[in-house]
């Protein structure tokens, strides 16, 4: 038997609960204030316009739809991006965060054998498996990030292990919304990575997995991939659409390859379809044909913009919520890092067992390394999980 995943395990073991106080804040999810899954507006007039279209279902090109190509790679690096002028980016669409992440270890497993991915401790569930079972397998190491004594970043830290990666290493960054810390590093210390990255020629990765969902502003939340963008490195970047547009099971996110000319860009997009080809042939049309939909129509792309506000809206105020509720059960404790995180998640620095005791006890569904998904808490249950949360720091 395999072992349960770290994330979507705890859904099934959610669904099992018979209790009527359990709360899913394992994957995450965003959910709206009656804790119900939340179709976007935009996404729902976007098929309403394919449907009315009669949109057929035929192949898409190994590469993914043309429209949604062009817009992805616009919203990631900006209208009028010089690397998408000059033709050197290699877009392939794919399936969401996981499967570009995917394409990529591949890629990187056929090209770049034996180079390391340095990925950043703790980081999301799914990482290690993705490097882990590609190719023959390629090799990951981690560098420190979180820092448990300030809750913070260990910048220093996380410094020395880049500097002490062989030169040429891929060094896996979270564009925005550092999952499951939440904590990001601030622009200055962006621009120190990005001198550290190009001194040792280092590829760097980023996992954009939040854009627009983080701060509700899809520019703000792509300044780091855009950072090292500008300063004319070789970037390697997954998006995906399922948070910023709720299109969680449609599969949509793209492997994006920024080269330094467009002849590489090329060779390099021939080879991305190449690999995706042997995996699943094509990608699926619907969800980028809402993602080209929403782009492309002026209208829907504001309404858009004002729903991802929305939902990052909701976030922030119950992140406010369980901070107040913590202060009041427990003021003897300092909790706030539970407002200065931001993105979707909360690292709460609970241990295994005081997680345990969330699910066993209170029915609180959670991953074991301690984070909770804001977008599965409403402001009617924020008091609930404090009181369990406290409980569990005080008691398991
Ligand atoms: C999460 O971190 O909860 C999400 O990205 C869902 C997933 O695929 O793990």
């Amino acid at each position: 038997m395999a072992p349960p995943d770290p994330i979507l395990g705890v859904t099934d073991a959610f669904r099992k609960d018979q209790s009527a106080d359990k709360l899913n804040l394992g994957v995450g999810a965003y959910r709206t204030e009656e804790l119900k899954p939340y179709v976007l507006e935009v996404v729902k007039k976007a098929e309403k316009r394919m449907l009315e279209r009669g949109d057929n279902k035929e192949y898409l090109p190994m590469e993914g739809l043309a429209e949604f190509r062009s817009a992805t790679v616009e919203l990631l690096l900006g209208k009028g991006a010089a690397a998408v002028k000059e033709g050197r980016v290699a877009t392939l669409q794919s399936l969401s965060g996981t499967g570009s992440l995917r394409v990529a270890a591949d890629f990187i497993a056929k090209f770049l054998p034996g180079t390391i991915v340095y990925i950043s401790k703790p980081t999301w569930g799914n990482h290690k498996n993705i490097f882990a079972d590609a190719g023959k397998g390629v090799e990951w190491r981690e560098y420190t990030y979180f820092n448990p004594e300030t809750v913070g970043l260990d910048f220093a830290a996380m410094k020395a292990d880049i500097e002490a990666a062989p030169k040429g290493s891929i060094i896996l960054l979270h564009g925005c919304a550092h999952n499951p810390t939440g904590i990001d590093p601030t622009r200055e210390q962006w621009a120190e990575i990005a001198d550290l990255v190009q001194a040792k020629g280092h590829i760097p990765f980023f996992d954009v997995a939040y854009q627009g969902f983080a701060s509700g502003s899809l520019d703000d939340d792509a300044f780091a991939p855009r950072f090292f963008v500008e300063r004319g490195l070789e970037v390697i970047i997954a998006q995906s659409y399922s948070k910023n547009l709720g299109l969680y099971a449609e599969r949509i996110g793209a492997i994006n390859m920024v080269l330094s000319d467009s002849g590489t860009a090329q060779r390099v997009l021939s080879q991305l379809k190449r690999i995706a080809r042997a995996i699943y042939s094509n990608p699926p049309v619907h969800g980028a044909r809402i993602v080209a939909e929403v782009v492309g129509n002026e209208n829907m792309f504001e309404e858009w913009n004002e729903e991802m506000q929305m939902m990052a809206g909701r976030i922030k105020t119950v992140r406010q919520d369980l901070y107040e509720h913590l202060t009041r059960l427990m003021p003897e404790k300092d909790w706030s890092f539970v407002t200065s995180q931001i993105g979707m998640f909360s690292f709460t620095g609970l241990t295994p067992a005081q997680v345990e005791n969330m699910t066993s006890k209170w029915h609180v569904y959670m991953t074991k390394d301690g984070r909770i998904s804001l977008a599965g808490l409403n402001r009617a249950r924020a008091g609930y999980l404090a009181e369990a949360i406290v409980d569990s720091v005080k008691n398991a």
